[in-house]
């Protein structure tokens, strides 16, 4: 029989999961297989007489109520390990440097301890002014995280808002899993009403409906933010650590569920047209075009997760330049449509073709 200090803690497990968080999809391809976000099916109309100068081009926007240099925020992602420390420690340079927005990943371990919050609250050090975003998980709310404790991880790092994320598919497949949503509505209306700073939902990979954005604004939250399919996919992620714990029927079903979800562009456009909330636009979005497009296309910001993940895990300097490069593709994306900021490039033109076209006009 193993003895006690055999047995590991609740923060040595809460530990290895989020290293499973980092690892898997950095090391493997989890990324969508025979789904996309759509956005290749968006075409931007060409201005052949753009009649500004690119040097004039003015990329700044206002999302609830803060100043951003760029519609652009660094997705929910990681905290709970020492690599995480890290990452959270350069994303959050960015985030202040850049006037970007920047998520932190699920925040419940944060409550178990110091040394826990710590790999969180690196990210408010290091980016004073930036609008950053806490972060508690829709199965913990219906599972009864309380709206103190909410309030305790939006302190952690004096977060801007907090995010609900949605992830009924990965908690399916993640082994120690717990696919229980029932209450959920109700508690995310009692957050809404309850929290100091504006409450945002999101997925995290797999897309938001007009159904379920309807609901949500009815709850009184603030924004949403779709996460839709065609990036990361978490069935992915929960799969491979299904196959390392032999859960056979986990594995299964993150197999046949890896690309499940409303592509990111369907679902933007679907929940634009249902709800007057500003949305966020994620999943799959790789590029400043794409960014670009999804501002075309009705978002108030547009949100990358895993680019921002693999080019931090390799050094301050590739996080940097990546962030260059897509401030470099977004201003050339409003060059080359004549808009000479934020609220032109929102009401450019724009075409729908192929798959895409095909699923707005029979969405009904
Ligand atoms: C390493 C990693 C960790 C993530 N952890 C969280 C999390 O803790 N909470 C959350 O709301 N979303 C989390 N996400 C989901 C992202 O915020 C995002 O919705 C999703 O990955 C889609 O974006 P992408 O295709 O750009 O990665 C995570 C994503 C990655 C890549």
């Amino acid at each position: 029989m193993p003895d006690a200090s055999d047995v590991p803690s609740d923060i040595e497990i809460i530990k290895q999961r989020k290293k499973d968080g980092i690892e898997i999809p950095l090391q493997k391809n989890v990324q969508a297989k025979a789904t996309s976000t759509y956005l290749e099916y968006v075409k931007l109309v060409h201005n052949a007489m753009p009649e500004i100068d690119y040097d004039d081009i003015d990329t700044s926007t206002k999302f609830l109520g803060h100043k951003f240099s760029a519609p652009i925020i660094i997705d929910s992602m990681t905290g709970g390990t020492d690599e995480a420390t890290i990452i959270n420690g350069r994303l959050g340079e960015l985030a202040e440097k850049y006037g970007l927005g920047m998520g932190l990943g699920s925040q419940r371990a944060g409550l178990k301890s110091e040394e826990l919050a710590a790999t969180y609250s690196v990210a408010r050090k290091n980016a004073p002014n930036a609008f950053l975003i806490a972060n508690i998980g829709g199965a913990q709310l219906a599972k009864g995280l309380t709206i103190d404790e909410a309030r305790k991880i939006v302190k952690m790092i004096r977060a801007n808002a907090l995010v609900v994320h949605l992830n009924p598919l990965q908690e399916l497949v993640q082994p120690e899993g717990e696919p229980r949503y029932k209450g959920v509505l109700a508690k995310i209306s009692e957050l809404a009403k309850s929290m100091d700073v504006p409450v945002i939902v999101k997925e995290v990979g797999a897309g938001i409906s007009k159904e379920v954005a309807i609901k949500l604004e009815m709850a009184g939250i603030s924004a949403i933010n779709v996460a839709g399919a065609g990036g990361t996919s978490w069935a992915g992620v929960e799969k491979l650590r299904a196959e390392a714990m032999k859960d056979d029927i986990k594995t299964h079903l993150g197999e046949m569920f890896w690309d499940w979800g409303i592509p990111t562009a369907a679902s933007l456009i679907e929940v634009r047209k249902a709800v007057k909330l500003p949305v966020v636009a994620s999943g799959g979005l790789r590029n400043g075009l794409e960014v670009g497009k999804c501002v075309a296309l009705g978002a108030s910001m547009a949100a990358m997760a895993y680019p921002f993940l693999r080019a931090a895990a390799m050094s301050r300097e590739n996080l940097f330049a990546f962030a260059d490069t897509i401030m470099a593709e977004l201003k050339s994306t409003m060059f080359l449509v004549g808009a000479r900021n934020i609220p032109a490039l929102a009401s450019s033109r724009y075409i729908l073709t192929g798959a895409l076209a095909q699923e707005v006009s029979s969405r009904t």
